[in-house]
């Protein structure tokens, strides 16, 4: 059985160490959050465990999950890394998106093998969290001494994971973003515009949601350039000029940057005078 320290058990941390309780391939040490209470409470969701608040009591153990917010993480390093309290030759791990393993420099710097492990999941409640997490993609970056022990644990915990190149941890989480975060920003858009054509709330959420899905399918299945369709890479001027009349400033403005993205993805599929037609639309 391998051991694992759990320090910060809120969403993300009782979730994993659920999970790895659960494998029969993991013991769980010390389960650490500011208050004992709150360290209490995770232990029993957990289903094992020792309660702490305190760094300088934390067993030894050959894995180490920081799962505190992300502006905590550099800060508890360092004391770690003060106290001395995680062995040369151990692993430990935080688990941000955008943050990459050097924020536990001061840890490496004492021969901890350091690194990041980021499921890309949303952890909203542990209980529906260890539910739902099988199948969910683990982005492991840093020290690749760390890789073999959270590869294994990441595979226990019913996660597939899988390793980030040196430097990309930035890019990989705003790719994160884009794909979820604006996805939902497009949805707003386009049901707004579809209000503003009079259409009901819930006719607009089958008539778009249909849509989306289905040509979120097709580019998936496609590759975004040959998925396309519509007016713009039609080469079809007009009807993008009308559509930038009946916009709010605010949406033509969004409309014209995401149309001037799509005529690039369009370029290969439209002679030049119709690109040149439509980029002056977007333009004007
Ligand atoms: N939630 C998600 O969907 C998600 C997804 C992927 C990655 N992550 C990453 O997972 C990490 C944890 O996020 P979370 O959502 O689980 O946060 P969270 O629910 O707010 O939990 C944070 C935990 O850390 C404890 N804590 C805070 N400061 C601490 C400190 N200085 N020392 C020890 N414990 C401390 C808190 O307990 P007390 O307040 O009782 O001390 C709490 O148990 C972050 O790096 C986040 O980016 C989260």
């Amino acid at each position: 059985m391998t051991s694992i320290n759990i320090i910060g058990a809120g969403r993300l941390g009782q979730t994993l160490a659920y999970l790895a309780q659960a494998s029969g391939r993991y013991r769980i040490g010390a389960v650490l959050c500011r208050s004992l209470p709150a360290a209490q409470a995770a232990c029993g969701f957990i289903g094992a465990g020792t309660p702490l608040c305190r760094l300088a009591a934390l067993p030894a153990a050959e894995l180490t999950l920081i799962a505190v917010p992300d502006g905590e993480i550099a800060r508890v390093a360092a004391n770690l890394a003060q106290g001395r309290f995680l062995s040369p030759g151990t692993v430990a791990f935080h688990a941000s998106g955008a943050g990459e393993a050097a924020l536990l420099a001061p840890l490496a710097a004492q021969g901890v093998h350091c690194a990041s492990l980021h499921p890309a999941f949303s952890f909203a409640d542990p209980a529906r969290a260890v539910v739902d997490f099988a199948g969910t993609r683990c982005a492991l970056e840093g020290d690749a001494a760390a890789f073999a022990a959270l590869q294994t644990l990441a595979a226990a915990l019913g996660g597939v994971p899988f390793l980030l190149a040196p430097g990309g941890k930035v890019a990989y989480h705003a790719a994160l973003s884009v794909a979820s975060n604006y996805l939902v920003t497009l949805h707003d858009l386009a049901a707004r515009v579809a209000a503003s054509a009079g259409i009901e709330p819930e006719v607009a959420t089958a008539l778009l949601g249909d849509l989306m899905c289905k040509t979120l399918g097709n580019s998936l299945a496609l590759g975004p350039a040959a998925a396309l369709t519509g007016p713009v890479v039609r080469g079809d001027a007009g009807t993008v000029a009308a559509h930038r009349r009946v916009l709010s400033a605010a949406d033509d403005a969004l409309y014209c940057a995401l149309g001037t993205a799509t005529l690039r993805l369009a370029a290969t599929r439209l002679d030049a005078e119709a690109q040149a037609a439509v980029a002056a639309v977007l333009r004007d």
